[in-house]
Formats: structure tokens, C-alpha cells, sequence
């Protein structure tokens, strides 16, 4: 997973492509590149590390003279993170110039084929074959020559080119990797993710699978692969250039984390009609609904999570049996999935690559797909046979936040809607989970409003070696998810428990001192983990634990409490998450960590 950008115009490229750069940085964060045309003449320059060495080596673009380029920042796969593996590739005479997100799976026999031919390589990536393919094929004629190329091509690409026979021109290609054409006045762009493009315009295509585009200052073409020109609709972005940025907060992850209840209004405000839940976008009728025998949540990381934190309000509510399942895992088990499954896939990006396989898999067994995700046009979104948007904005920090509330609120609102649609919940009960519904985003402030006290408790944990997280039910859903954010941003060993569990094994780790963070919000069966604190307390360890402020008995085992807003467990993961986000903020704060872009990781990950 990499960030790509392209420019022309007629204004100097290099500064606008590290612009876009420096927007897509959080795609990955290793090294990166441009290339530049200028006079017929191509310039490349990269680095390894952050698009900010880029930018002193060219003193913020100004020493690469040129108004056509592409740039391209790193996660590595294919070879380690140096210079000579970072992107633009060039052709071994100097011709074209290539950036390219995605993973090309047939690279070894092409570069056997191609050293045989004489071209010599560069760098140990599978990138390099497509440029000295292009090379090859090239006679004259830059849109048959990508078609070739491409079709000599198995995996995943979003593509950018210049050609110094092609001035003025940058052309680009897409499979499976998101690539984005930016329409401005007397220049046109493209990108991987809309946010390079909007300090620029928000007029935009979304490029399909197998769609090719030539852009000049003043043209987009796309064209599919017989090189016929294809008629695409533009879209406007409805958010504004400052969605995309800081706005004063230290990192994006507290930003993200502040606008939570912004976040969860825009995804249910607009789907709630005279106090019921309506999403246009699923057309599936009462009959079709009655015929699905469960329902399969798939995703990965915090998507995942969030599945598993919505599954017991979809399945209390539709008494439709709920399995949740890791999409890296499906793939592979041949599950047991047929028409009578409906598949609820859950990805922020949409661009995860076994999120996207597992879907295959199910549709391919004749199960309708559900998709539940943020970034619009993306492949998820593209795939499934309904697509409902969080509309959470742009997501910038590698750790997820607003993108994990406003997953689970929209499975909250589809056990409603599914079970109103399947005449098993009482118009008692409909109202009442709508007032919850409409007061999430209150609630959430009233937990994001504990940050001085969560602030206080990082001075306390962030020397810890190892911290557990224990919950039962829904606890133990937002306990994985608690876990989970601590590890990647602030790198201490955290693990999530079932409560109950903690006796099967993990409680020979508990010592003198060791953190317990016990999630105590389900009141059905708070009484259980209650005895969980009982017997970590008598290991020495120290207890946080998150729960209502009448809780009188955990009130006299903890050792530090955070007292939650009053709600029903059925809605609770979403405002019980909170306090967690804010705690692994403040630990990795507190320990000097790259908060917004954690080692080793990048925001969404395409390759398996
Ligand atoms: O874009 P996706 O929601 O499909 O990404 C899935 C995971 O990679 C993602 O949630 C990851 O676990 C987050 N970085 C965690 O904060």
C-alpha cells in the first residue's frame, strides 16, 4: 500500500506533488519519489524515509523545473525501504518513468524474461518489469503501449507514467488499487485517495477496474482496453480542505477522535426519516430478508472488531443466528455460505486485501455482500451488492477511530432496520432503542469529556511492560478493540480477555502492579466480571474500570475508575471505546511515539 500522485499543467509540478504526497503520507511512510518532465527531459529524485527529506532534497520542489510529473511515498513490500528501491522507476534509456501502488504477482518470470532481453534492473522491487515493459512495447503510441503492458500484468496496480516522447501528457491505469482523476482549470491530477486532491479541486472521477486515462492540462481521456474512450460521470467532494487537515490538534488521531460525534451524526442523521431508520441504499424486500438463514460479518483489525461489537444488537434484534469471522481467515476455509447468507464486510479504506477476497469468496458462493465503509468509489464499496456509507470523512491517523464508532453505529441501525423490516421488535422497543440512537453522539462527548482524567492515568500506565483488558459480552468486543489500538500506537504488549477466561491460563501473568483494565458496562452480567477484578486484585494487579457511577460494588475494588454515560449494553461499544482511544493516545503520547504513523504500519493494507 503506497500513495500515488500525477500532475499537468502549467504551473511548476514538484511542489503540488509533494503536496499530494505529503497527503497520502499515511498510506505508507518509508520512502518516496518524483519524476518530472522538463523539455523532453526526465529528472527523478527520491529518498528513503519521509516525504519530508523529499522535500529538502528539492527544496520543496523548486530545483525540479518541470510542470508534468508523478510522485509515489512507500510502504515497502517488495524489498527494503532504500532509495534505490523507492518510486519513480526508470526505463533503462531514460524514457519513461513509472509510480505504482498494488503488488504485480508475476514479476519474477517477467524480469527473467526481461533480463534476458538485456534490460538491466535497478532495484529489488516487482514495480521495475512494468517499466521496462513499457520500454519494450513502446512504438510510438503510449495508449496501446499501456494496454500491452497491463496485459502482460497479474496483481494489483493503480499506475502513473510520463513518457519524455509524451510532453505535457500523464497517463494512468487501475486494477484493484484506488486511483482518482482530479479535474482542474488548466490542470488535471490524479491520486490514490481524494484527499491530495481537494487543496486542488472537487471535481473528480473514480477510476474503474481496467479503465486507462491520458490527461493533459486541458484533457482526461479514459479509455478501456481497446483503447475506445469511455464516458465517466464526475463527482463532487462534499467536504472541504480542512477535513483533511490538523485544524490545530496535535496529531490527526486526537482530531479524529474529537469529532466523533460529529462523525456518528453524519452517519445517522441522514437515515433517520420521522423517527425511523431508512437506508435507500439497501433495496432488499421483507421476503428476501425472511429467507436468510445468518448473517456472516467478515473484516479485519478494528473493522473486524467493530463486527464483533455490533453482532450481539443484530442478532438479539433480527434473530438471525450472527457469526463474525477475520476476512484473512475466511478466504481460506471454504465456509459454509450460499444464497441464504447475507455477508456484512466492514472496511474503512475498502481497500483491504483479504476483506476484498472474502467478499469474492461469498459472492462467488451466491451470497449478497453488505458493505459497510468510509472511502467512497473504493473497491469495497464498487464490489457489494449494497453499499452503506459511514460518512465519516477522511480518516488520516493510522489508528482507527472515527471510522470504528460509525461502523458499529451502522450495524446498530441495521438490527433495527432488519428487525422492523422483519416484524420482530414491538414499536415499544423500536422507540426506545431511537432515542439511544439519536443520543449517541451526546453520549460520546460525555466520554471524550474525560480526557483530563485519562490524560492522568497515561502518567500512570505508560511504564507498564504489559497491560490486559477484560470484559465479557460486549465488554470483551470493545476490550479487543481497546487492546488493540494500545499495541499499534503506543507499542506496549496489551491483550484483550474474555473475563471468564483469565483463569484458563492468563492469570499466571498477572503480577504486583500489572494493569488490569476491566470493562464493566454490561449490567446483565457485570456481577461476573466483578468476581474477574476480585482475582486479578488478589495477584496484585491494578484495576481501571470503566462503568456506571451507582456500580457500588466495583467502586470499592478498583483502584481507578472512569465513570460511563448511562446507557443500555445493546448500544454501549460505541461510547465505551472512547475512553480507551484517549488512553492509548495519551500512553503513546506520554512515551514519545509517531502517534499518526506507528512503525511497521500503514492506514490500509492491500497486499495479504
Ligand atoms: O480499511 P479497513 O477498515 O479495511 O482496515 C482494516 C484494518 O487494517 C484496520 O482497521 C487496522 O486494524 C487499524 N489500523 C487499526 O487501528
Amino acid at each position: 500500500m503506497c500513495g500515488i500522485v500525477g500532475f499537468t499543467g502549467l504551473r511548476h509540478a514538484a511542489p503540488v506533488l509533494l503536496d499530494g504526497l505529503k497527503k497520502l503520507e499515511y498510506r505508507g511512510y518509508d520512502s518516496a519519489g518524483l519524476a518530472v518532465m522538463n523539455d523532453g527531459v526526465l529528472s527523478v529524485k527520491k529518498v528513503s524515509g519521509r516525504i519530508a527529506n523529499l522535500c529538502e532534497i528539492t527544496k520543496d520542489g523548486n530545483t525540479m523545473p518541470g510542470e508534468v510529473g508523478i510522485g509515489h511515498t512507500r510502504w515497502a513490500t517488495h524489498g527494503a525501504p532504500t532509495e534505490e528501491n523507492a518510486h519513480p522507476h526508470l526505463s533503462n534509456d531514460g524514457k519513461f518513468a513509472i509510480v505504482h501502488n498494488g503488488i504485480i504477482e508475476n514479476y519474477i518470470k517477467l524480469r527473467e524474461e526481461l533480463t534476458e532481453r538485456g534490460y538491466h534492473f535497478d532495484s529489488e522491487t516487482d514495480t521495475e518489469v512494468i517499466v521496462h515493459l513499457l520500454e519494450m512495447y513502446y512504438k510510438g503510441d503510449m495508449r496501446k503501449t499501456l494496454i500491452k503492458v497491463v496485459n502482460r500484468l497479474k496483481g494489483s496496480y493503480a499506475l502513473g507514467v510520463i513518457c519524455a516522447d509524451e510532453p505535457g501528457k500523464i497517463f494512468a491505469a487501475r486494477e484493484a488499487s484506488p486511483l482518482i482523476i482530479g479535474l482542474g482549470l488548466d490542470e488535471n491530477y490524479f491520486a490514490s485517495d481524494v484527499t491530495a486532491l481537494v487543496s486542488n479541486t472537487r471535481n473528480v472521477i473514480y477510476m474503474d477496474d481496467g479503465d486507462f486515462a491520458e490527461l493533459t492540462s486541458d484533457s482526461v481521456v479514459i479509455f478501456d482496453g481497446t483503447a475506445r474512450p469511455v464516458e465517466k460521470k464526475s463527482s463532487r467532494i462534499n467536504w472541504d480542505v480542512q477535513a483533511a487537515e490538523k485544524g490545530g490538534f496535535d496529531h490527526f488521531m486526537l482530531k479524529e477522535i474529537m469529532e466523533q460525534p460529529a462523525a456518528v451524526k453524519a452517519t445517522t442523521a441522514p437515515r433517520i426519516r420521522k423517527g425511523r431508520i431508512d437506508f435507500e441504499e439497501i433495496d432488499i424486500s421483507a421476503a428476501e430478508l425472511a429467507g436468510i438463514r445468518k448473517i456472516v460479518i467478515t473484516a479485519c483489525g478494528s473493522a473486524y472488531y467493530a463486527g464483533c461489537a455490533g453482532r450481539y444488537a443484530l442478532e438479539k434484534l433480527t434473530g438471525i443466528p450472527v457469526e463474525t469471522e477475520l476476512a484473512s481467515e475466511l478466504r481460506y476455509s471454504d465456509p459454509l455460505i450460499d444464497e441464504h447468507t447475507l455477508v456484512i464486510v466492514i472496511s474503512q479504506s475498502g481497500e483491504t486485501a483479504d476483506t476484498i477476497a472474502a467478499m469474492k469468496e461469498c459472492r462467488a458462493k451466491g451470497a449478497k455482500v453488505l458493505a459497510i465503509v468510509n472511502v467512497v468509489g473504493s473497491t469495497v464499496a464498487k464490489l457489494a451488492d449494497y453499499t452503506v456509507y459511514t460518512w465519516a470523512g477522511p480518516e488520516i491517523a493510522v489508528a482507527t477511530t472515527k471510522g470504528y464508532t460509525t461502523q458499529v453505529t451502522v450495524l446498530y441501525m441495521l438490527s433495527m432496520f432488519f428487525a422492523e423490516k422483519l416484524g420482530r421488535i414491538s414499536g415499544k422497543e423500536y422507540d426506545r432503542l431511537m432515542v439511544m440512537i439519536t443520543r449517541l453522539p451526546r453520549h460520546i462527548q460525555q466520554a471524550i469529556d474525560m480526557n483530563p482524567r485519562v490524560t492522568e492515568l497515561a502518567k500512570k500506565y505508560h511504564k507498564s511492560k504489559a497491560l490486559f483488558f477484560i470484559g465479557r459480552n460486549t465488554d470483551y468486543a470493545v476490550a479487543l478493540e481497546g487492546a488493540l489500538k494500545m499495541k499499534e500506537i503506543s507499542y506496549l504488549h496489551a491483550e484483550a480477555y474474555a473475563a471468564g477466561e483469565l483463569k484458563h491460563g492468563t492469570i499466571a501473568l498477572i503480577e504486583e502492579h500489572t494493569p488490569v483494565i476491566a470493562l464493566c458496562c454490561n449490567r446483565k452480567i457485570m456481577e461476573k466480571t466483578l468476581s474477574n477484578i476480585v482475582e486479578v486484585k488478589a495477584r496484585g494487579a491494578e484495576v481501571l474500570a470503566l462503568t456506571f457511577r451507582d456500580n457500588q460494588k466495583i467502586l470499592s475494588e478498583a483502584d481507578d475508575l472512569l465513570f460511563m454515560p448511562k446507557v443500555d449494553e445493546i448500544f454501549s461499544a460505541v461510547i465505551e471505546i472512547l475512553p480507551l482511544q484517549l488512553l492509548a493516545y495519551h500512553v503513546a503520547k506520554e512515551n514519545g511515539c509517531d502517534i499518526d504513523k506507528p512503525k511497521n504500519l500503514a492506514k490500509s493494507v492491500t497486499v495479504e
